[in-house]
C-alpha cells in the first residue's frame, strides 16, 4: 500500500470532516499552514505531548500549537491561569492588575524592554512596532529577510516565499525591502542603496517558517553596525525565539542586542499574545506623536495575562539547558539518520527547534531560497504523512520540544518514528 492509501484508511473520519470544512473555509482552514496533503488530521483534544484525533489516534505533537505550548498542552500553568481568569472575569476592557504583573515579569526577563505594549498576536506586534519605528525615525523603508515570516500584516507579508519580491509598496505607498538572510555582501549592498531612508530592519534571530536557520554572528553585527551608523532601528522579531531557548530574549546567546523586540507564542504559554517594545525613547513616540498603535479589543485580557503570568513563573526556573540539549542531541540523531538516505536531506535548527529539509547542503548554503524550491514541498508533505502514519505530527519535517518531551521513552519513540518514516519514503 502507498503512504497516501494507508493515510486514507488511518484518518478516514478526518478525511470526511476535512471535506465538510472546505464548505466553510477556503482550503478548508483558517491558517494555511494547517492545510497539508493529502488532507489535514482533525484533532479532538490535546494533552501533554499528545494530540488525539477524531479517528481515535494518539499522536505525539512536535508542533505544540505553533510552538506556543512550551510547557505542554493543558499544563498546570495554563489550568491555574485559566481558573484565575475565570474568577477575575475573562475580559475587562480596562487597565487590569494582571497586565501590570505580566509586564513586570517580562521586563525582569528582558530588562531591555524598558517600555512595552501588549496585544493579542505576533502579527499585531510586528505591525505596531514597525509603525512606531517609522514614526520615531520619520523614515519609511522597512527591511526584512527573504523567507522571514512576521505574521499576516500587510507591511511585512512580502518576500515570504519564492520568488521573493525585492521591494513592495503598501497601499499607502510605503516601501518594504527584502534581503537574503545571512548574505552579508548582498544585504550590505541593499542597505547602502536605501541607507538614510531605512526606518528599521526587522529580523528573526532564527528563521522559523524560513527553515530553522540561525543568523550568523557576522550577519547580526552587520545589521547592528548599519543601524548604529545610519540612525535606523534594529528590531528582533522573537515571536518564536523569545522564552524558547532561555528565560527571555535570545540576544545574550547571539551577542547582538536590538533596539526593539517582539514576543509572542511561548511568552504566554498558549494564550493569545503579542508583545512589542524596547527602548523607552523610541516607545515615547507613541505619546509624542499620538500614534494609533494601541487598538485591540482583547489586548491584555485577563485570560492571556493570567496564563502568561503562571507560564513565566514556571519558565523562570525551567531547565532550558536540558531542553536545548535534547534538541541538540536529536538534531545529531537526525543528521546521522539522513546521511544514508537515497535522497538528499539536511537538518537545521537551534536548541529545542529542528527541521529536516529534503535538499542537500551545508550550513551557509541552506537558505530559504534553497529549501523552498519548487518540488521540495512535495517530499515534505509525503514525509509529514509518513510521520503521521507513525503517530507523530511534524512541522517542516521537525518541530520543537516542549519541556514535557524530555523523557527517554518519548525521544526513543520519536527516533523510531523518524527511522520508520524515512524508510517509507525510500
Ligand atoms: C517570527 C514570527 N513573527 C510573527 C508571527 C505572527 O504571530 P501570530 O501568528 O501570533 O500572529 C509568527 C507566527 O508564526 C512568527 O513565527
Amino acid at each position: 500500500m502507498s503512504i497516501n492509501a494507508d493515510y486514507l484508511v488511518k484518518f478516514r473520519k478526518s478525511s470526511k470532516l476535512y471535506k465538510k470544512s472546505c464548505k466553510f473555509f477556503p482550503n478548508g482552514v483558517s491558517h494555511d499552514i494547517r492545510n497539508y496533503l493529502p488532507f489535514p488530521v482533525v484533532t479532538e483534544r490535546c494533552d501533554g505531548i499528545y494530540m488525539y484525533d477524531v479517528d481515535g489516534n494518539k499522536i505525539i505533537d512536535l508542533w505544540m500549537g505553533h510552538y506556543a505550548n512550551i510547557l505542554g498542552h493543558g499544563n498546570s500553568a495554563q489550568i491555574k491561569g485559566l481558573k484565575k481568569a475565570a474568577n477575575a472575569g475573562i475580559h475587562h476592557g480596562t487597565l487590569n492588575r494582571y497586565q501590570i504583573e505580566f509586564a513586570e515579569l517580562v521586563q525582569s526577563a528582558v530588562p531591555e524592554m524598558e517600555h512595552m505594549r501588549i496585544c493579542t498576536s505576533g502579527t499585531e506586534a510586528t505591525m505596531y512596532v514597525t509603525r512606531v519605528a517609522r514614526a520615531y525615525t520619520g523614515r519609511q523603508v522597512l527591511v526584512k529577510a527573504e523567507g522571514g515570516w512576521h505574521g499576516g500584516n500587510s507591511v511585512l507579508s512580502t518576500g515570504v516565499v519564492p520568488p521573493f519580491e525585492k521591494e513592495k509598496h503598501s497601499i499607502e505607498g510605503q516601501l518594504t525591502v527584502s534581503v537574503p538572510y545571512n548574505d552579508i555582501e548582498k544585504t550590505a549592498e541593499t542597505l547602502n542603496t536605501y541607507k538614510n531612508d531605512i526606518a528599521a530592519i526587522i529580523i528573526e534571530p532564527m528563521l522559523g517558517a524560513g527553515g530553522g536557520i540561525t543568523a550568523s554572528d557576522g550577519y547580526l553585527k552587520l545589521l547592528r553596525e548599519f543601524c548604529d551608523k545610519n540612525g535606523s532601528l534594529l528590531i528582533f522579531d522573537e515571536v518564536i525565539t523569545g522564552f524558547r531557548f532561555r528565560y527571555g530574549s535570545i540576544w545574550p546567546m547571539l551577542g547582538v542586542c536590538p533596539d526593539m523586540f517582539t514576543f509572542g507564542k511561548a511568552s504566554a504559554g498558549g494564550m493569545h499574545i503579542g508583545i512589542y517594545g524596547g527602548r523607552k525613547d523610541v516607545m515615547k513616540t507613541i505619546t509624542k506623536k499620538k500614534l494609533f498603535v494601541g487598538g485591540g479589543t482583547y489586548s491584555c485580557n485577563p485570560v492571556s495575562m493570567c496564563v502568561g503570568i503562571e507560564t513565566l513563573k514556571k519558565l523562570k526556573s525551567a531547565d532550558y539547558l536540558s531542553l536545548n540539549k535534547a534538541g541538540d542531541d536529536f538534531r545529531g540523531f537526525l543528521s546521522d539518520a539522513v546521511r544514508g538516505l537515497p535522497f538528499p536531506a539536511y537538518v537545521t535548527g537551534f536548541g529545542s527547534f529542528f527541521c529536516v529539509h529534503f535538499t542537500d547542503g551545508y550550513y551557509g548554503k541552506i537558505t530559504p531560497a534553497v529549501i523552498m524550491k519548487a518540488g521540495l514541498k512535495e517530499r515534505e508533505d509525503l514525509f509529514k504523512a509518513a510521520m503521521l502514519l507513525n503517530n507523530v505530527f511534524t512541522m517542516h519535517s521537525g518541530g520543537a520540544f516542549s519541556f514535557k518531551h524530555l523523557k527517554t521513552k518519548t525521544i526513543e519513540s520519536l527516533k523510531e518514528a523518524y527511522t520508520a518514516s524515512f524508510k517509507l519514503l525510500t
